[in-house]
């Protein structure tokens, strides 16, 4: 019997094609090599938060105030939520997945009256209807997630952003999976939360949370009846300690800023690559990397015969969601691929995580170096559980996508 190759341990970790957190850039890397700093330092806030919350306007496409705050995607959510929302105020929340439900569960712990606008998952988003509710229930706010990770779909942000305008309600944009992959026009859409983590297509590590605010959100806060339940989380904080009078917030010029809640530095640094490099990119390239690379991928998994799970018209530029073939587990492909050929994809989430897979191309990932490699680790993987495609059909059908591109 020939012994069995191990190709995995010539790699010390897997490569991340999970949809998030990502592979980082070296320089991203590189940034958190340094001691520690204060965050309350001056210098921290002018030298590295202050750029860093600048930049991310641009990522962002609005003029409005960004921040960021120690925590995740998660973080985000609770911080628009809890900062706008107050018990018994009627909400919309869009539910096309589990990162839907996540909302829906945050909006309901604030006390929200939760209306869930159902969208069967991987299916599109049915806008007439979403229209025709919204002017019956005339809500505070409309909750909807870009791109719902959790299925590999992209729904129609603008046109909900109308939706809410048209009905006066507050926009909270769920983009943790979409932001600096997918266009996100904050402003233009009429987004007055956007909010999103830091680990996925920002190419930067996990544990920050990033917020955007509109001048109708801030006005939602001041209106607000009694105090945000959590301090940390309290956007109105920040306006009021850190953002100066001249910029709309209530902090006397010149006076000593202070973050409500500490920033960690060295991810803030890190952040503060990630954006430059993103900025440096441009972000129309960069969107349009990202939709090459994905339209390889698929072009990959069509050659190989695999299905994608969502109506084609709405798949993901940033997250592939397939199902896998009759009879293969998702999570036998996952640790095979894994162990086997060192790269690390996901399963589906909740009643589909058996039987779907999920490949993030974001930020570092949306390229050929990362694709290639994973569909024919993918094909590999699944011959040996006994699915048969044309040997290195999937690779050559992405090579083609991207030859044509350069
Ligand atoms: C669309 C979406 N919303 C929210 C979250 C939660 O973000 P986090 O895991 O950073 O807390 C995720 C995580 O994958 C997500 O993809």
């Amino acid at each position: 019997m020939p012994p069995t190759m191990n190709w995995a341990q010539c790699y010390t970790r897997p490569i991340l094609m999970i949809p998030g957190p990502t592979e980082l850039p070296f320089p991203v890397i590189q940034a958190m090599n340094a001691p520690p700093s204060v965050q309350y330092d001056p210098s921290f806030d002018e030298k590295v938060l202050e750029p860093t919350t600048l930049a991310l306007r641009q990522v962002f496409q609005t003029p409005g105030e960004v921040f960021l705050l120690p925590g995740s995607g998660r973080t985000a959510l609770e911080a628009g939520a809890m900062s706008v929302i107050e018990p018994g105020d009627p909400v919309i929340v869009v539910v096309a997945g589990v990162f839907g439900v996540l909302m829906r569960e945050i909006m309901t712990r604030v006390g929200a009256q939760v209306t869930e606008f159902r969208v069967e998952w991987g299916r599109p988003l049915d806008l007439a209807k979403l229209r025709a509710e919204a002017e019956r229930l005339r809500p505070k706010a409309i909750h909807l997630v870009h791109n719902e990770t959790s299925t590999g779909t992209t729904y129609p942000a603008e046109a909900v952003g109308r939706i809410a305008r048209g009905v006066g309600a507050l926009y909270f944009l769920d983009t943790v999976s979409a932001i600096a992959g997918i266009d996100v026009r904050t402003h233009d859409w009429g987004v007055d939360l956007n909010m999103t983590g830091s680990q996925k297509c920002l190419g930067a590590p996990l544990g920050m949370a990033v917020v955007s605010v509109s001048d109708r959100a801030w006005e939602a806060m001041e209106r607000r009846r009694g105090k945000a339940p959590s301090f940390a989380c309290d956007l109105l904080q920040w306006r009021k300690t850190w953002i100066p009078v001249s910029r709309g917030g209530k902090l006397p010029d010149g006076a000593p800023r202070a973050q409500p809640v500490s920033i960690p530095t060295h991810l803030t640094a890190a952040m503060r690559v990630a954006v430059g490099l993103i900025l440096a990119e441009g972000l129309e390239p960069r969107f349009a990397r990202h939709a090459v690379a994905a339209n390889a991928l698929r072009a990959g998994l069509d050659a190989m015969r695999l299905e994608l799970f969502p109506d084609p018209s709405i798949a993901s530029n940033t997250v592939s969601c397939l199902k896998t073939p009759d009879g293969i587990a998702a999570g036998a492909v996952v640790a095979t691929m894994r162990d086997r050929y060192g790269i690390l994809i996901g399963t589906g989430l909740d009643r589909f995580r058996g039987t779907t897979l999920r490949i993030g191309t974001m930020s570092m990932t949306a390229s050929p170096f990362y694709v290639l490699p994973t569909l024919s680790a993918l094909e590999l993987a699944l011959r040996e559980l006994g699915y048969k495609t044309e040997s290195g059909a999937g690779v050559a059908a992405a090579q083609t996508i991207f030859a044509n591109a350069s």
